[in-house]
């Protein structure tokens, strides 16, 4: 127990914990992504994805309860990760001076992840805590898309979800050991090529069903 306490009290355990939790993250997320996906083949298909899903009764209250609390371990982790790092540095540099090899990514990710906060609340008020009593959650999500300013909210989301992830999926594999000249780039390339796939798969959904709906 006593090793448990070590690893997450120290920095690295920390960051480990951000990994698995993410790694975790982007499994929903291909989930997600592949279940949204059926929208593009009309609102009876995306209705029928979400009845079996919600069909699932107990199985799905556990899988949101598992994501709630990695939620609040990434969260929580991430903030007290931040705040050690800006306190770590108390003076602020005269010329902000990229380090080598840092990207948009690598340099906002705090600011991204609490964005990304904040949408997923939205989201879920939007989608998920709303009376679907008489209606379907296509025509839930094809009332909110037909506000413009809600397709200007969700394609930005999507686009900071990508940053976000770009360089936190290579970042996970640095901090799990995959550091190896070797695989690195084809590591880095893959993350971006993942961000890219949840951004234009996500962010051009609003757009299609205000299109078909
Ligand atoms: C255009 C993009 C998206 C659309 C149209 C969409 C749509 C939906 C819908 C219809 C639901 C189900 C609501 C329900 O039946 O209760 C849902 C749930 C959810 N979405 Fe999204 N989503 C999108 C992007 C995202 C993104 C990028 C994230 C995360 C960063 C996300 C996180 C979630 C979460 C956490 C849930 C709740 C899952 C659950 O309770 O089982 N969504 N979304």
């Amino acid at each position: 127990m006593n090793w448990l306490t070590q690893t997450l009290g120290s920095s690295i355990g920390k960051k480990l914990l951000m990994a698995l939790t993410g790694f975790c993250f982007v499994g929903f997320l291909t989930v997600h992504l592949a279940g949204n996906l059926t929208a593009y083949m009309g609102s009876e298909a995306f209705n029928a994805y979400s009845e079996h899903l919600h069909s699932l009764g107990p199985l799905i209250t556990l899988a949101e309860w598992g994501l709630l609390t990695l939620a609040l371990v990434h969260v929580l982790t991430g903030t007290v990760l931040f705040y050690q790092n800006v306190s770590a540095r108390p003076v602020r540099y005269k010329v902000s001076k990229r380090a080598g090899g840092r990207t948009i990514g690598s340099a906002t990710m705090p600011y991204t992840g609490f964005f990304v906060l904040a949408f997923v609340i939205f989201h879920l008020m939007n989608f998920h805590f709303v009376d679907k009593t008489g209606t379907t959650i296509f025509q839930i999500v094809s009332h909110a898309f037909g506000n413009p300013v809600y397709i200007g909210i969700y394609i930005t989301a999507m686009i900071i979800v990508a940053v976000h992830i770009s360089h936190g999926f290579w970042s996970a594999f640095q901090t799990l050991g995959a550091n190896h000249p070797k695989y690195t780039p084809f590591i880095m390339g893959f993350g971006i090529a993942v961000s890219v796939i949840f951004g234009i798969g996500f962010g051009f959904l609003p757009i299609y069903i205000t299109l078909i709906a």
